[in-house]
């Protein structure tokens, strides 16, 4: 195997032999080649003597080409780097066009870099995102799995709408161009795949709450999709959710839990990645300079990474939000575009006031009003709100949506007729709330706007390999 550059880089041996591959990100003056391979963003200086080297091979030596160097590594005499290696031998694994090449060594727009997601990996900013992204990926597992949680994979086909919003992507096999009718003019499932209408699964949670119920701790975590025409920079067709689901747990619990978690994951990227933390600090940093002065946010990333680690979020009910929001200086302005008032689903505007203007730190809001939310939320006993819980983070707004589930089946039962949910086909739902049924709560973390959050990209098509969003499904 070859070695990595990051190893390398560390300098703690010299004069040694070895061989690297990777991509050339410049060569200058036919002599020193910045070699990339992936590992960090750091580059390989490769010192060439272009006396002794095939004419012909120098010029192959271009701007994104492949190739494998062997030579010695060697502490460096020039500025900027600890140690380099000497080449002895060069060979082009894969030769670049370089003035094709649509990646050219200058600044591109990251809307330019989108067109072209299939190379952005071979830039600084996207190899940072992309390393930081399966950081927290592992993070997650790691902390769930050291405290005993079952990892349960949910199905991502299902037939049932599990947050009841109707936003869901078809899975059918039909012929689109003759579909078969029943006598009222509808589509005929029965021939279908499954017999009957499927879609894209919007959320593992009803899935995990059946495993919970036996399993005890259980969290799921994979690709969601929802066919919500939201063309936001916080909102994909295709992200990634992770679902904790624990028995016996409360909101109280559900919420020490989510903010314990997000310290977890946070703490541990910033710890494996700090080179990569460093670098899109500065890209902020320079990002920001662009912006008039009072649009310019407090906190550079690493301070509001740090900030996020070492305070306790601020926990407030949705009544106490809007008495704040009703007595706020923007709000006696008119500086708000929508209406204010109890019993709205309070809009990003408004969480971005809770949490970058007044609190200046992540809020956790609990117990909405129960006709902005999903039908398996607990109910409490003032019979208008539920068990419910949004943690919103500076920068993103809502980043966990969560609650206590409604664990008594004549209360479920009523709120499924209620809200229009079929109860007959949810029989298995029901099922754990008339055998042996108990507490429960759980969440979902949106894992784009976690790395999003950690990041400090701005628009959420940026921090996923390859966005799906409207109009747009391109790789
Ligand atoms: O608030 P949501 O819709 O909650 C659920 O799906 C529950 N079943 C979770 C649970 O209690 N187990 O979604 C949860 C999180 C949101 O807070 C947000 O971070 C993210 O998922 N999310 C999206 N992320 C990207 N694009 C979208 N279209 C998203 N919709 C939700
Ligand atoms: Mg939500």
């Amino acid at each position: 195997m070859k070695n990595d550059i990051k190893e390398i880089l560390k300098g703690e041996k010299v004069q040694y032999s070895t061989t690297v591959k990777g991509w050339v990100r410049t060569f200058r003056n036919n002599q020193f080649i910045a070699l990339n391979d992936g590992s960090t963003n750091q580059n390989l200086q490769i010192v060439v003597d272009f006396n002794n080297m095939d004419e012909f091979l120098l010029k192959r030596i271009t701007t994104s080409a492949c190739i494998s160097a062997t030579g010695v590594i060697q502490a460096s005499q020039g500025k900027g780097q600890t140690v380099e290696l000497i080449a002895e031998s060069i060979k082009i694994l894969g030769d670049s066009d370089a003035e094709k090449y649509p990646l050219q060594p200058k600044k591109h727009s990251l809307e330019f870099l989108r067109e072209i997601a299939h190379l952005r990996f071979r830039t600084n900013t996207f190899g940072s995102v992309f390393r930081l992204r399966n950081a927290l990926s592992y993070g997650i597992h790691k902390f769930f799995q050291e405290k005993d949680f079952i990892y349960m994979h949910s199905p991502i086909i299902s037939a049932s709408d599990a947050e009841g919003a109707g936003e869901m992507f078809k899975v059918t096999t039909l012929n689109m161009e003759n579909l078969p009718k029943d006598e009222n003019g509808s589509v005929d499932y029965t021939n279908d795949f499954f017999g009957r209408a499927a879609n894209l699964t919007v959320s593992g949670q009803l899935e995990a709450e059946l495993a919970a119920l036996a399993l005890g701790k259980v969290y799921t975590f994979g690709p969601t999709f929802r066919a919500e025409n939201s063309n936001t920079a916080r909102h994909l067709a295709e992200f990634w959710m992770i679902e904790p689901e624990v028995a016996f747990n409360e909101l109280k619990e559900n919420a020490d839990l989510a903010e314990e978690m997000l310290k977890y994951v946070i703490r541990y990227a910033m710890e494996k990645h700090p080179d990569d933390i460093d670098f899109l600090d500065a890209r902020l940093a320079e990002e920001e300079k662009q912006k008039p002065t009072n649009e310019r946010s407090e906190f550079g990333l690493k301070e509001k990474l740090n900030f996020m680690l070492d305070s306790d979020f601020e926990r407030v009910t949705y009544t106490e939000a809007i008495e704040i929001l009703l007595q706020s200086p923007a709000y006696k302005k008119k500086k708000f575009q929508y209406e204010v008032s109890w019993g709205i689903d309070m809009q990003s505007e408004h969480e971005r006031y809770l949490v970058e203007k007044h609190f200046k730190k992540p809020v956790i809001v609990t117990d909405y009003p129960k006709d902005i939310k999903a039908f398996y939320m607990r109910q409490n006993d003032d019979g208008k709100t539920v068990a419910a819980m949004d943690i919103l983070a500076p920068g993103i707004g809502e980043i966990i949506g969560g609650s206590q589930r409604e664990e008594r089946l004549d209360y479920l039962e009523k709120r499924m007729q209620e809200m229009h949910i079929p109860i007959e086909e949810m029989y298995w739902y029901l099922d754990t709330r008339r055998y042996g049924t108990c507490k429960h709560a759980g969440f979902g973390l949106g894992f784009e706007r976690l790395v999003l959050f950690v990041t400090g990209m701005g628009n959420i098509r940026d921090v996923i390999p390859f966005p799906r969003t409207p109009k747009n499904c391109e790789f």
